[in-house]
């Protein structure tokens, strides 16, 4: 077997999890077009380590946490994501925390703006967001700048979150009757990146991941004019394709009157059980509708990834061994590796 983690297929395909794993030489275009060798971060490890479950999840865990410090390419200006889809519980938060994570692990900078009342982004990155934290609220409906309401992570020093604290939830009603309504995170963001002088220390975020309510509002319609990307996860399940119309209307909606540089770029399939027919059936059928914009690596569903919010962590951290995080790590590698696809 000669696959790296970042190389292989569908993540939980168990019969090939569980072989041995040894690296190829991969060279790869990077969104700035340089290069990268992929080998280098999966350095080849010995067959042998993988006799039993424990070390296999022991090896798996190096490559999540990156114990070799390997960077991923920065791209050339930050690249700004809004992770949407109208239905809930598709994995919109658990796709944002995690891909995040696996980015911050890698070297990269990011930003992780909570957008939904629930705050369980904020939650899921172990930062605080009871009713009264300075908050994503006070952006858009107090016109506070970006940084005054953004914590770090404690985990990594190069992931930061804005949280939504439940104050958010009337916001979608009381932005109605706002000037420029559709343009207030827009704003915040451009002044926040526009606030990183090469005079000053301080470096720009590399990637800022906006993770939206499970609905089309006001909220969603803010991230969408924020963003230069849209990334759909989709669940691999009945009904999975219903109301994705809708969504791909409203980013059309929003690039022909808002944001005019707005464009789907990832799609993600989560929560992928290869038990199930069904499973195939969806991912075959979101390949054949969105082709190349869709990641190669489907993520599985896997008990890890529910259980590490629990902890106040993404799953990187609370099982890095596990077909979660492994999941999650070839996902945002894709993505780092990839650039914008629809730029290419
Ligand atoms: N790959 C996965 N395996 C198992 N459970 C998952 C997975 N992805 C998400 N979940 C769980 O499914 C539920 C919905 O996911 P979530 O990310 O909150 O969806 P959304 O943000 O779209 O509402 C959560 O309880 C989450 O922990
Ligand atoms: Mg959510």
């Amino acid at each position: 077997m000669t696959e790296s983690y970042l190389e292989r297929g569908p993540a939980d395909d168990v019969s090939r999890e569980t072989s041995s794993v040894e690296v190829s030489a991969v060279s790869r275009e990077t969104s700035s077009g340089e290069p990268t060798d992929v080998s280098r971060e999966t350095s080849a490890v010995d067959d042998h380590a993988y006799d039993t479950p424990i070390a296999r999840e022991a090896a798996q865990a190096v490559h999540v946490l990156n114990v070799r410090q390997e960077q991923w390419p920065k791209p050339p200006a930050p690249r700004i994501l809004t992770v949407a889809n109208q239905k809930g519980g598709v994995g919109k938060t658990t796709s944002t925390v995690n891909i995040a994570a696996a980015l911050a692990l890698h070297g990269l900078r990011v930003l992780v703006i909570d957008l939904d009342p629930q705050g369980n982004a904020s939650t899921a990155l172990g930062i605080e967001h009871g009713v009264g934290t300075p908050s994503v609220y006070d952006v858009l409906l107090g016109g506070r700048p970006l940084r005054e309401v953004t914590s770090q992570a404690e985990f990594t020093p190069t992931l930061s979150c804005v949280p939504a604290t439940l104050d958010l939830a009337g916001a979608d009603i009381e932005l109605t009757s706002q000037v420029a309504r559709e343009y207030r995170l827009q704003r915040a963001v451009n002044e926040y990146l526009d606030g990183f002088s090469p005079a000053d220390d301080a470096v720009p975020p590399d990637y800022i991941l906006i993770d939206c309510p499970p609905s089309l509002g006001l909220l969603t319609l803010n991230a969408l004019v924020a963003a230069r990307e849209v990334l759909i996860p989709i669940q691999c399940e009945y009904y999975a394709l219903e109301g994705l119309a809708q969504l791909l209307n409203t980013v059309e909606l929003v690039k022909a009157h808002l944001n005019p540089r707005l464009a789907v770029s990832t799609v993600l399939l989560t929560m992928y059980d290869s038990r199930t027919k069904l499973a195939d059936q969806v991912a075959a059928e979101v390949r054949d509708h969105f082709g190349d914009l869709v990641l190669t690596p489907v993520i599985p569903r896997n008990v890890r990834v529910s259980e590490a919010p629990g902890f106040g962590q993404t799953v990187m951290t609370y099982d890095a061994g596990s077909r979660g995080a492994i999941g999650y790590l070839q996902a945002a590698h894709e993505i780092a590796v990839s650039g914008n696809r629809q730029e290419r």
